[in-house]
């Protein structure tokens, strides 16, 4: 057994699991009149409500012991302070230096003059574009941009571009574009005009094979429409912690907007990777969006475990995975304007603790990151509700959740409606002892979201909570929920394959494949 398996905090864990796996939820709210008012919080502009989880005042307090446990706020100190908390890479996580309004930080190794910079650039660049300053070679104002990217690079982006499109400003169209499928670059290029279009390489690492060759693609485009004379940094910018990389391709330094080696791709849409963001919703909206950041940065910081939003989250995921077998967890925003967060919620969480090794080089023994998935409701509820109510899976949900303002009538009422309903027939199902195949068995664990209005601050702040769940959860499962390196043999071997390497050594099954692809028997 693992230290952490055989540890107090998890074998008392355990036990009360043993005991609560018997009360219902419908038994749990008959009880106690104010459940929801004891397991909800609220913290920079967010309420979560935690009372339809099988949970008592006791199971918290276990929970907590078991982040004590493992020394959660002296880590949280850690990555504040930027110890390289990423060790296999041997480098910081500070993607809260990003939204940081202090004049140094963190204490040792002040990296805010830097990231000040690179916010100025930004700003300037937004306002050259969104005033009709930006031009094409031609001296066209430019009125498509297209975000080259992939994972951290576009995700992100496209996610809280979409969520602040009712904000959108006079300027430029965005387009994302990600995969190696020449079809998405197709689509995105589809009607647009070669002298008024502008691309945005979005890379940390700049050597993403998607994201060259659909640079790549986009130049010779440019070049088989305005000759291959053409001025780049007018059609071309890169966001990149590689300068290097950039500069081969040809973009000049000017127009090289900086990510550095402490900012994890899946945490970097603060820096100039959310460029597409400002664009779209201006940069002051961008601004809001850090301040929000920033103050969920604060309370987790600052709040006590037991009033601490991404502790509280964290601790109740790692009650569904580790006791009581949960192996996903639904997230489900009840917004079209939300719509991307499942996706972009899948590789921040998916990718920090999809992991099986810990911190000591240990595998584990234990479960450790679920599989996030979703969509927005009330699509979801014509598409997968009828598993979450009347499947056999344990599925956790969190709801996310926009007031709107408390409208009493109309559409969006009707759409928060439906979402308390959802949670609610979740937690206390609905018998039907003549009609077997009609009941609901209820007892199903769902946290809501409640986000007053949906703002470039609600939104940051609803972001950093699930970053801080996520750090919360890796410290807690002893793993480095910065890395990822479980990524590289598979582009390897896609990398191997395409050069013909070591052909004669692959397995039967590629071979096949191959050869029929290749139409070769
Ligand atoms: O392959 C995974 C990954 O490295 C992600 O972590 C990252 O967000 C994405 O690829 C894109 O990487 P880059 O921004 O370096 O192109």
């Amino acid at each position: 057994m693992s230290k952490l398996t055989r540890s107090p905090a998890w074998q008392a864990l355990a036990a009360h699991q043993r005991r609560i796996a018997a009360a219902s939820l419908s038994e749990l709210f008959a009880a106690d009149a104010s459940r929801a008012g004891r397991f909800s919080l609220e913290a920079g502009g967010l309420l979560l409500d935690y009372s339809k989880h099988r949970i008592d005042a006791e199971t918290m307090r276990l929970l907590r012991e078991l982040a004590a446990q493992a020394q959660v706020p002296a880590w949280i100190a850690r990555m504040f302070a930027g110890d390289p908390v990423n060790d296999t890479e041997g480098r910081a996580a500070l993607h809260v230096a990003l939204r940081s309004d202090r004049r140094a930080f963190p204490e040792r190794g002040d990296v805010m003059p830097a990231v000040r910079a690179a916010r100025d650039q930004m700003r300037r660049f937004v306002d050259e574009a969104q005033r009709g300053a930006l031009k094409g070679g031609g001296g066209l104002p430019i009125t498509d941009i297209v975000n080259i990217g992939i994972g951290g690079s576009d995700l992100g982006p496209r996610m809280l571009a979409r969520a602040l499109r009712k904000l959108r400003k006079p300027g430029p169209r965005l387009h994302f574009v990600a995969n190696i499928d020449p079809a998405d670059l197709d689509a995105a290029l589809a009607g647009l005009a070669p002298g008024t279009t502008f691309f945005i390489v979005a890379s940390k690492s700049f050597t993403t094979a998607e994201t060259l060759d659909n640079a790549a693609r986009a130049r010779a485009w440019l070049e088989s429409a305005l000759g291959e004379s053409i001025e780049l940094s007018r059609h071309f910018a890169a966001v990149t912690a590689n300068a290097a990389g950039a500069a081969a391709l040809g973009i000049p330094a000017e127009r090289v907007f900086p990510l550095w080696d402490w900012v994890g791709g899946r945490y970097s849409v603060w820096s100039a990777v959310g460029l597409p963001v400002a664009l779209t919703a201006g940069m002051d909206a961008f601004e809001e969006l850090l301040e929000g950041a920033r103050a969920m940065d604060e309370h987790f910081r600052t709040a006590p475990l037991e009033r601490n939003l991404p502790v509280v989250l964290a601790l109740l995921e790692i009650w569904h995975v580790n006791f009581f077998g949960a192996r996903s967890r639904a997230v489900i925003p009840y917004s079209e304007d939300l719509r991307d967060l499942p996706a972009y919620l899948q590789q921040l969480e998916m990718e920090s603790n999809g992991k099986r090794v810990d911190r000591d080089g240990y595998e584990v023994d234990y479960e450790t990151a679920p599989v996030v998935w979703g969509a927005a409701g009330t699509p979801s509820q014509h598409a997968f509700h009828q598993l979450l109510h009347q499947g056999t899976h344990l599925i956790p949900v969190d709801f996310v959740v926009i007031g709107h303002h408390g409208e009493s009538s109309g559409a969006r009422a009707a759409l928060a409606a439906n979402a308390l309903a959802q949670s609610s027939a979740l937690a206390f199902g609905n018998p039907a002892p003549d009609a077997p195949h009609k009941a609901l068995p209820g007892n199903r664990p769902s946290s809501t979201l409640l986000l007053e209005r949906l703002t470039p601050r609600s939104l940051g702040a609803l972001i950093a909570l699930y970053e801080h769940k996520v750090f919360v959860e890796g410290t807690i499962w002893n793993l480095n929920s910065f890395d990822q390196w479980g990524v590289e043999h598979g582009k390897n071997l896609a990398r191997a394959l395409l050069k013909g390497e070591k052909s004669t050594e692959l397995d039967s099954s590629t071979r096949l494949l191959l050869a029929r692809m290749r139409g070769r028997d």
